[in-house]
């Protein structure tokens, strides 16, 4: 047997044998809906949970005392997977934390563009479950995700790629380290040394995660092989399968540079070795993608977010609480139909409360930061949030004017007697944004 059977094999032993998965499920279960898209059987036969039922975290222990007849994703549905849009949004979010990319962030009209081009790309629900499991059980591997994907889009942007393959670019970067999910944390922990067995799973992650996309067909073209091929090198030198570079696809090629480059900065903030250390590894990785990285991380001078005054920062964030209460209120007077003419706008808006969330900002909790706003001392607590604020001041900006294109392109969906209230809404927008009125 060769070397390649053998980890295919380790790999489908691995996503065979979920335990670590379905116990990160049950636990996910325990804090947001997860439920029972069918009947879920035993590869005996008994019926263990009924369609529509709602998972929680006693429910573990049945799971896995039993083989399941089908791979438990395909039969449940996380209702807060997110979505493409609320991706590119936490995306742009993560970037804008660390002070080098803050610059290729700003670009004009690159969140509206990405949202434009990627907010539509369907995940499929199986998916989309293990990327709620990612968000909530391996928070730092899902920021990692996020951060090499706007990397990546930013150079496929950069280099031009065509529409699909900037999705499967994007989908990839989303889903390279998926296969991640079927090792068990404690052995991914710092303080952990791995014995040749545990390195050999960590090592057969490219394949487990090409195995868990594999068969969705509507996915762009290249995004499974991507995620196979991500650890590969132009020089023969990658893993899995130390495939030439003849064999490595474009996809992969700018998702590699951006795996590294993401990696380095995770790691070390703002470098400037960076172009040095690609350019150290130049047969490794493609020359086109690392000339592009290196012009936009030098073109990029490094200006980091000034802490503002607490007084501007306490006036900003009551807009910022005015527009998600102001939202919620509106949202209520809607009627289902109403909502699905706005599913753009429900679904971006839902990404943005995510993203703050995430952050660990909670805007109903303001009160509790005037005291620390108003202290001189706290200079750090007030550059986060300068940093927060800017974000959130780009993110409402591409949302009205995505807003006002739909408007134009399309016209209102919405009935006359819901435009006030609605224009009323994005007024706050707008003014919190510095649009003009
Ligand atoms: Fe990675
Ligand atoms: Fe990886």
């Amino acid at each position: 047997m060769t070397h390649t059977n053998e980890n295919e094999r380790l790999a489908q032993r691995l996503l065979d044998d979920d335990t670590p998965f379905v116990k990160a499920v049950a636990s996910l279960a325990d804090r947001q809906e997860v439920v029972a898209s069918e009947n879920i059987y035993a590869s005996n036969g008994m019926k263990l949970l009924n369609k529509g039922a709602y998972l929680s975290g006693h429910f573990y222990d049945h799971l896995v005392a039993h083989k399941l007849l089908k791979p438990i994703e395909q039969s449940l549905v996380a209702s807060q997977a997110p979505c493409a849009s609320t991706l590119v949004t936490l995306a742009h979010a993560e970037c804008r934390r660390i002070p080098s990319l803050v610059p290729l962030m700003e670009q004009p009209d690159l969140l509206e563009r990405m949202l434009g081009s990627l907010g539509g790309v369907k995940i499929p629900a199986p998916l989309g479950l293990r990327l709620a499991v990612m968000r909530d059980d391996r928070p730092k591997l899902f920021q990692h995700s996020l951060i090499v994907a706007m990397i990546s889009v930013v150079l496929g942007v950069r280099a031009k790629l065509p529409i699909d393959e900037l999705q499967a670019l994007a989908l990839a970067s989303m889903f390279h380290d998926v296969g991640e999910l079927c090792i068990a944390p404690e052995l991914l922990a710092d303080d952990h040394r791995l014995s040749d067995e545990e390195r050999r799973y960590l090592f057969t992650h490219p394949i487990t995660g090409f195995l868990m996309l594999r068969d969705f067909h509507d996915l762009p073209a290249g995004t499974a092989k991507a995620v196979l091929q991500h650890h590969e090198r132009l020089d023969g030198s990658g893993y899995p399968n130390r495939i030439p570079a003849e064999q490595i696809i474009r996809v992969t090629r700018y998702l590699s540079v951006a795996e590294f480059v993401a990696s380095l900065l995770e790691k070390n903030g703002a470098d400037r070795r960076i172009g040095m250390k690609l350019r150290l590894n130049d047969a490794k990785f493609d020359r086109q993608a690392v000339a592009l990285i290196c012009q936009l991380l030098n073109d990029a001078e490094s200006k980091s977010t000034q802490a503002m005054p607490g007084e501007q920062l306490m006036v900003g964030f009551s807009q910022v609480r005015m527009i998600f209460e102001g939202w919620s209120t509106f949202q209520r007077t809607l009627s289902p139909a109403d909502k699905e003419g706005i599913a753009y706008l429900v679904e971006r808006m839902g990404g943005l409360r995510a993203m703050v969330l995430e952050i660990g900002f909670d805007e109903c909790r303001l009160q509790e930061l005037i005291p620390m706003l108003e202290s001189s001392d706290e200079v750090e607590v007030r550059t986060e949030l300068s940093v927060l604020f800017d974000e959130l001041m780009w993110q409402f900006r591409a949302l009205s004017r995505e807003i006002e294109r739909k408007i134009f392109v399309q016209g209102w969906s919405l009935k006359p007697s819901r435009r006030k209230m609605f224009n009323q809404w994005l007024a706050i927008v707008r003014q919190f944004a510095g649009e003009p009125a």
